[in-house]
């Protein structure tokens, strides 16, 4: 019987984006439209500017800081705790280099505000792949050639796990399209996708080459 197909839509550079964009409208709305009925009830919190507490759960793990209100998630993470794995390159939500997991779903790291990850469950590389525990994502990676200078790596890598913890059995042509929002200078492109066909068969039984 043959597999059905998940939506394209369901991972899209043009849908990862959008619903970027929806949680950063949303947010924006909730410090700057309180004059809305339904939002002007709730009374929104104002923080900062000035350094605030934030209390952000990356890997399992409680961790407290202080920091300014406008700190991304990916500089949060990388210049206040010590995770380095996202890696800052546009800061604009273009390239993928800071992806991370948010309550399940990848996300760009820059284009989230810390304070608004706070009481979400977030994961970077440093909790799904190991030097000990390599995740299969990690280790087809290495078997396909699928890095050179490696500064995509870890974004690849993050968006590929969540790509098929959502898609299990993808083909090329799924796989193309849905890592389409990380972007690499060195053009791995083909060793990434096939890195990913080679962990869909390790995980999950994948039978697409
Ligand atoms: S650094 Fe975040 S998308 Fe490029
Ligand atoms: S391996 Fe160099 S940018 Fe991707």
């Amino acid at each position: 019987m043959s597999e059905k197909k998940p939506p394209r839509s369901g991972f899209s550079r043009r849908g990862f984006l959008t619903s970027v964009g929806v949680t950063s409208g949303a947010l924006t709305t909730g410090i700057l439209t309180s004059g809305t009925p339904a939002l002007a009830e709730t009374s929104p919190k104002v923080s900062g500017p000035g350094p605030t507490p934030v209390t952000l759960t990356i890997n399992g793990k409680p961790y407290k800081l202080n920091i300014e209100p406008r700190t991304t998630l990916c500089d949060a993470l990388r210049n206040h705790l010590d995770f380095t794995a996202a890696k800052r390159v546009c800061d604009r939500g273009t390239c993928g280099a800071c992806t991370v997991i948010i309550d399940g779903k990848a996300v760009y790291g820059c284009d989230v505000l810390a304070i608004d990850a706070q009481g979400r469950k977030i994961e970077t590389l440093e909790g799904i792949s190991t030097p000990e525990h390599p995740h299969p994502v990690s280790k087809a990676f290495v078997h396909n050639d699928a890095q050179q200078c490696g500064y995509c790596t870890p974004g690849f890598v993050v968006a590929s796990k969540a790509f098929l913890d959502h898609h299990p059995n993808p083909t090329y042509e799924d796989v193309k399209h849905g890592l389409g929002g990380n972007l690499c200078r060195c053009g791995t492109y083909m060793g990434v996708r096939k890195a990913v066909l080679e962990a869909a068969k390790e995980l999950h039984g994948g039978t697409h080459a």
